[in-house]
């Protein structure tokens, strides 16, 4: 474990695509409301921006990687985005995602992401095979170099490995996104029937299924489903989405205080440790760069199972 460093990866299986094991969240950072943090991040040392149709700065996300690349080449930053609707048909459906590469990429040829995601499963079974069915096309054309899901539980990785209506050009999936978040993460501005439809399905989905990656809710199940499967975990919403009084519990603090760090870094630490890619998020400067101070200490054997005791307190 301490081996872990700033420029840690995680290699999915079957594929030569490395993933910076922390990442930067870019959620509830609409429209220019990105730029100064991701500005941030990337100063701070993080190589890997996580963002989304529905977090509407897809277009930011792709002026900062012009904007940066003088310094830091495109190949070195790893950019995720999401989709979890449909266009109508196969090819709209198709052409709703490309347009999102165009966002981030430009619209000269060889433009790429690194990961692409079905952002929700909510849309129900011929809407998440058509997802899919986009996803392994823009795969295929070298236009993303990684594809994979978010949200999704047992079931619905099992209906896709039981592959009924899949073309199945890939599986595992590269990647399963797993979020904690509950109405406090509303969006600032929702806009247009399709991110509304698409924001309450998501809303609904996390209170149904609680699919919540951190010490008070650790999706034992999908967990160590995508282990046996080899699919990347990724953490999202980390630190609680912020709430005081879990960031303040006495257990949490106690161990941030014997390794002189904050509740946070060991949250985030915790992820690492477990072998997830975790994403948190700020739009504070400071904590951008504590989050990110994380890789000079270590949680003990006794420390990961204390934590780990704290999802039976829900
Ligand atoms: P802010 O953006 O104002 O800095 P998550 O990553 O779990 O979704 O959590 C994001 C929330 O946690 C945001 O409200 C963010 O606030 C807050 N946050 C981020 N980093 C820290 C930190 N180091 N300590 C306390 N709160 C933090």
């Amino acid at each position: 474990m301490h081996t872990l460093s700033l420029s840690s990866t995680t290699t999915p299986k079957d594929t030569n695509v490395p993933i910076p094991l922390l990442g930067f969240g870019l959620w509830q950072l609409p429209g220019q409301a990105c730029l100064a943090p991701a500005r941030a991040a990337l100063a701070a040392g993080y190589r890997h921006l996580d963002s989304a149709q529905l977090y509407r700065n897809e277009t930011e996300v792709g002026s900062l990687l012009v904007e940066t690349s003088a310094s830091i080449p495109r190949s070195e930053i790893f950019v995720t985005t999401k989709q979890g609707v449909c266009g109508g048909s196969p090819d709209k459906t198709y052409q709703l995602a490309l347009a999102s590469i165009q966002r981030i990429a430009g619209e000269a040829d060889g433009g790429y992401v690194d990961l692409f995601l079905i952002h929700t499963p909510r849309g129900g079974a011929d809407a998440r095979k058509e997802l899919w069915g986009a996803l392994e096309r823009l795969y295929s054309e070298g236009k993303t170099r990684l594809i994979g899901v978010s949200n999704y539980g047992v079931e619905h990785l099992e209906e896709m490995r039981r592959g009924t209506g899949y073309a199945k050009k890939v599986w595992p999936p590269h990647v399963n996104q797993i979020e904690v978040s509950l109405t406090s993460h509303l969006p600032v501005s929702i806009q247009g029937e399709r991110e509304k439809r698409d924001l309450i399905w998501l809303v609904a989905d996390l209170r149904e299924k609680k699919k919540k990656l951190h010490p008070w809710s650790q999706q034992r199940e999908v967990v160590k489903y995508c282990k046996e499967h080899g699919i990347v975990v990724q953490a999202y919403s980390p630190l609680v989405s912020g709430e005081k009084e879990k960031l303040e519990h006495p257990l949490l603090r106690e161990i941030a205080a014997k390794h002189a760090k904050t509740p946070a870094q060991v949250l985030i630490r915790y992820g690492l440790q477990k072998g997830w890619v975790v994403l948190p998020k700020s739009k504070t400067p400071e904590r951008i760069v504590q989050n990110a101070n994380v890789f000079d200490f270590a949680l003990d054997e006794g420390d990961m199972v204390a934590l780990d005791g704290l999802e039976e307190e829900v």
